[in-house]
């Protein structure tokens, strides 16, 4: 059951460092029933600059705390990254359609900040007992503490890559899902759009769905910013998606 997209004005409850460049916002619970893979177009400022919302995955703690995982990467997140405890923030959600049930084994690749829209769906799949494994790949150590709150409320069943070998795995996260992706039924993806391209080309026959993180200006479906050609023609990234069958993708479109 999923609640309809609504304007909410949500108190910070924490915005914690977690790692080099992510942070771990908190809200205070707003009683609404999202999908994971559903996410939220926060409101920066209540400037002119930046004008637009920024899209954001949703997910939610045991407790029902409600929270954004954010890289720092420009101007909207940097902004974020300041703010504090007691704050409101102007957010729209849930959007977008998520994923949907996962029933079997399932295998979670997230490169970058594209892991944050896998923390969700590995908190559901760990809540209902599916058998699950979150493959997590970064640069280098210290992008992001495994140790943190993301993997540990709940524990989740995770590994980490990183591409200088200083932490975990040594190679990338798709050299690291290709070990143990012989053992799930399905696969959930979200990176950047060169990995979600080369993960299409090197498992072609995996049943994978595919979580994107175009630009966005609405994230309502009336601008066409997000707009992608398909297999199926052309689709809006946010009300379409964010999540697709990779069997209706083009990788030359992702790029
Ligand atoms: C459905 C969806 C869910 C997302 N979930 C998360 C999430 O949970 N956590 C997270 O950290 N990020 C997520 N993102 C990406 C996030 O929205 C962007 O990183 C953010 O909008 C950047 O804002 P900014 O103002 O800091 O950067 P800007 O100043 O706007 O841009 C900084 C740099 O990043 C590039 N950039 C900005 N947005 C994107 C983008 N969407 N894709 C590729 N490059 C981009 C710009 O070209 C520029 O080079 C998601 C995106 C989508 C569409
Ligand atoms: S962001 Fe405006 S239509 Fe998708």
């Amino acid at each position: 059951m999923r609640d309809s997209p609504t304007h909410f004005q949500l108190t910070i409850t924490g915005n914690e460092k977690v790692g080099d460049r992510f942070f771990l916002l908190s809200f205070e619970n707003p009683g609404v029933s999202f999908r994971p893979g559903q996410f939220a177009m926060v409101a920066i400022s209540g400037e002119p600059y930046p004008l637009l919302r920024r899209p954001f995955a949703v997910s939610r703690t045991p407790e029902g705390t409600l929270q954004i995982l954010y890289r720092v990467v420009g101007t909207g997140t940097r902004l974020m990254s300041y703010w504090k405890k007691g704050r409101k923030v102007n957010v729209i959600f849930p959007l977008g359609n998520g994923f949907e049930k996962i029933q079997n084994a399932c295998i979670l690749v997230g490169g970058g900040s594209g892991v944050a829209s896998m923390i969700a769906l590995a908190r559901e799949l760990h809540s209902r007992g599916t058998p699950y494994l979150l493959c997590v790949g970064t640069k280098k150590s210290g992008e992001l503490d495994p140790h943190s709150s993301v993997f540990q409320n709940p524990p989740l069943n995770v590994k980490f890559a990183t591409e200088d070998g200083s932490f975990g795995f040594h190679g990338t996260v798709l050299d690291l899902a290709e070990q143990h992706i012989h053992s799930f039924t399905c696969a959930a993806v979200c990176g950047p759009p060169a990995m979600m391209t080369a993960f299409l080309e090197r498992f072609p026959d995996v049943n994978a769905m595919f979580s994107l993180e175009n630009h966005m200006g609405c994230g309502t479906g009336v601008c066409l910013g997000c707009a992608i050609e398909t297999r199926n023609g052309m689709m809006r990234v946010c009300v379409d998606g964010p999540v697709f069958p990779g069997k209706i993708l083009l990788p030359e479109h992702l790029k």
